[in-house]
């Protein structure tokens, strides 16, 4: 790796391990030990461990099979991603191998009608044929995270669509969300995992993980046919994922005052952050596990574990502050920074909650932040010159006037109980102090 001498008197002496300035194998193995690696911590797996409301990134479940079934894993274990777009074995039940519950964490799950209540005597299901596809779609959601929240076994009940409604499941799905389980509509933003590592279901051709895409896509094709929507107008439904999608889509900014300062340190604004990444320039915004949260180019992330507090601005690059891991690279220190590149910083209060998504160039001064907005503007009442109470017009109430000064200017009364009804860089004064029974007002600045 190049990094020239410049570099390396900028990045500083004792901040960087020795051996990020060069291939050669200088790293000492103190050094290497004081950063720790996804291989030196035990991730959380189980909501009671993890912080509340914290995102528990995916791991893999392995479990013997269940009483009566089997598995033809070489390791005779059932092993399962829990995750979102987690699935286990095609024919046994996600919920039976995996813990919901920590699915759950990884989007917001709430209750919600479904798109369509269906007639319990559908005449189509007395179609064998039909229905057995029905089933078959059944099952396959069944083995995946989707189970999670879209069955009404779900801790409130499913979020709109419910494979185990009475009758046809599809009719609970909306018009949109066909067109997602068809792979029309784009959310690829939601992640996937390669079919090899998931059982074989595949999540890039259909938006509903399957085993058979186009036995999927064909039964979903001809609910569309069958409601009378058109493969144009699924194409035309806009891509899923929300809020994560226009994270996706937003280039980053620059950064006033955020990046990774000349002496190492990680500076962001906007709150403490969970996952925090130094990418190269023209890398992909970071987004969501399995496949989107290391976009080509990370040159270094770091992860706090779900059971740790999210870490403040100010921390050294390269250092693994307590409750935190080193992501990338997995096994080696953090990379040397090349003073005058550009740099892409990511600081993310937990999955799909970006803090800062933006470009600074390594060894300038980060300056900085943007200047706030200025306050709002004072009322033209506050300050405007009055002799008693009366000349102050709404919302000040109170002149005041200096001890044997004519005239005074007005103000407001009550800052002591609410400070916001003073202006902005105003000051709140208690004149009950000097006279008891006298009002707190704001003062000018
Ligand atoms: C943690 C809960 C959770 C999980 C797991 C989950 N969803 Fe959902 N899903 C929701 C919620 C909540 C809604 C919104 C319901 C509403 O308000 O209409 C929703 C709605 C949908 C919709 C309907 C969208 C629309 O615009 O009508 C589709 C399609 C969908 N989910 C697909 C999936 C797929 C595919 C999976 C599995 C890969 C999945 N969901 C897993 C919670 C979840």
């Amino acid at each position: 790796m190049y990094l020239h001498r410049m570099g390396w008197l900028v990045v500083g002496i004792g901040i960087f391990p020795i051996a990020a300035c060069s291939d050669d194998a200088s790293t000492s193995p103190s050094d290497a030990r004081t950063v720790r690696y996804r291989v030196d911590i035990t991730p959380v797996t189980r909501v009671e461990d993890a912080k509340s409301g914290v995102f528990i990134p995916p791991f893999v479940d392995c479990r013997a099979p269940l009483e009566g079934s089997s598995t033809a894993a070489p390791n005779g274990q059932v092993c399962t991603n829990v995750a979102i777009s987690g699935a286990t074995e095609p024919d046994k039940a996600f919920e039976s191998y995996a813990s919901c519950d920590v699915v759950r964490t990884q989007r917001p799950y709430w209750p919600a009608p479904p798109a369509k209540t269906p007639d319990p005597s559908d005449p189509r299901l007395a179609n064998a044929a039909y229905a057995s596809e029905v089933a078959w779609a059944k099952s396959q959601v069944a083995a995946t995270g989707c189970v999670c929240c879209h069955d009404k076994t779900a801790p409130s009940g499913a979020s709109q669509w419910d494979i185990s409604v009475a009758g046809n499941w599809l009719d609970t799905v909306s018009n949109g969300g066909l067109a997602l389980f068809a792979g029309l509509a784009d959310s690829s933003v939601l992640g996937a995992y390669p079919s090899i590592d998931n059982h074989g279901f595949d999540r890039t051709s259909v938006g509903l993980p399957s085993t058979d895409p186009d036995r999927l896509k064909k039964l979903i094709l001809a609910e569309m046919a069958y409601r009378g929507m058109t493969e144009e107008q699924a194409r035309a439904v806009p891509p899923f994922g929300g809020p994560i999608y226009d994270n996706a889509v937003r280039p980053p900014v620059a950064c006033s005052g955020q990046g990774i300062d000349p002496e190492g340190r990680v500076v962001f604004r906007g709150g403490k952050a969970r996952y925090v990444y130094l990418l190269e320039a023209g890398s992909k915004n970071p987004g969501v596990p399995p496949n989107l949260d290391r976009p080509g180019g990370t040159v270094w992330r770091l992860d706090v574990l779900p059971n740790a507090e999210p870490l403040e601005s100010g921390f050294q690059y390269a250092t693994t502050p307590s409750g935190s891991f080193q992501d990338v690279p997995a096994s080696s220190p953090a990379p040397a920074l090349h003073p005058g590149k550009t740099y892409q910083f990511a600081a993310i209060r937990d999955i799909g909650v970006p803090i800062t998504n933006c470009l600074f160039v390594f060894g300038n001064p980060l300056g900085e932040p943007p200047t706030p907005p200025p306050p709002p503007p004072t009322s033209d009442a506050f300050g405007a010159p009055c002799t008693d109470n009366t000349g102050c017009s709404a919302p000040t109430d109170y002149c005041a006037v200096m001890p044997g000064q004519p005239a005074g200017y007005c103000t407001k009364k009550g800052c002591n109980d609410d400070p916001t009804v003073c202006p902005g860089g105003w000051s709140c004064f208690d004149l009950s102090r000097f006279d008891p029974g006298a009002p707190s007002i704001c003062v000018k600045p």
